[in-house]
């Protein structure tokens, strides 16, 4: 990718702004209020506003390798508190796609040196789904309902925090677990029941 490229079309799309609306960017730098929050993988083919038709101001991304919600990453969960204690989102998702590197990589037996102790959260959701996984004969429904129950398992790790539990009970703010399929371009809601989860972790990982 030439670099110069990306300051001409950086120039282009601020005229294309301004073409449409003069106080575009004064209006952007007065401040944000996105209603989202959107935790997905750092793959290059996922770009969250642009696959969600998003405008900035609209949503706050957060994006690291194969879409973790790891309860000592200061990163992730600082994330989350700002987006939902101070922006006061109402929505959080946690976006998976299809043929992702990150849940690839986890599901081989490599030593990848400091990817390690970040790929072995999504073996430890791998464990957790044993049963049904192991009963997949076709490798790649296996790698897809990975791709999916991690969604599932870090959506039910940001019930476990504090902020959301607060968030829920104060203003119904929800969790959402969506995968983007890289091979057609759809968004998939896996309709993960919210409240459902809420009541089944509650008695262990009530916080708040
Ligand atoms: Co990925």
């Amino acid at each position: 990718m030439n670099l110069d490229k990306v300051f001409e079309n950086n120039k282009a799309w601020i005229n294309e702004k301004l073409s449409v609306n003069s106080n575009y960017f004064d209006d952007l730098g007065k401040g944000q209020n996105p209603d989202l929050l959107y935790i997905g993988c750092s793959d290059s083919r996922v770009t969250a506003e642009e696959l969600m038709g998003a405008k900035p101001g609209e949503v706050f991304v957060h994006r690291n390798i194969a879409n973790m919600v790891i309860s000592i990453d200061l990163n992730a969960m600082s994330v989350v508190n700002y987006a939902v204690n101070h922006l006061k989102v109402n929505h959080v998702i946690v976006c998976g796609h299809y043929a992702c590197g990150g849940v690839k990589a986890a599901m081989q037996s490599a030593d990848l040196g400091i990817l390690n102790p970040w790929l072995r959260n999504i073996r430890d959701v791998y464990r957790i789904h044993k049963k049904e996984l192991s009963a997949f004969e076709d490798e790649g429904k296996k790698y897809d309902r990975l791709v999916e129950l991690n969604v599932k398992e870090q959506c039910v790790n940001l019930i476990k925090t504090a902020a959301v539990q607060k968030a829920y009970r104060e203003r119904g703010l929800q969790v959402h677990g969506w995968v983007f399929d890289v091979h057609t371009g759809k968004l998939i809601d896996l309709k993960i029941d919210f409240e459902k989860y809420l009541e089944d972790i509650m008695e262990i990982y009530h916080l708040d």
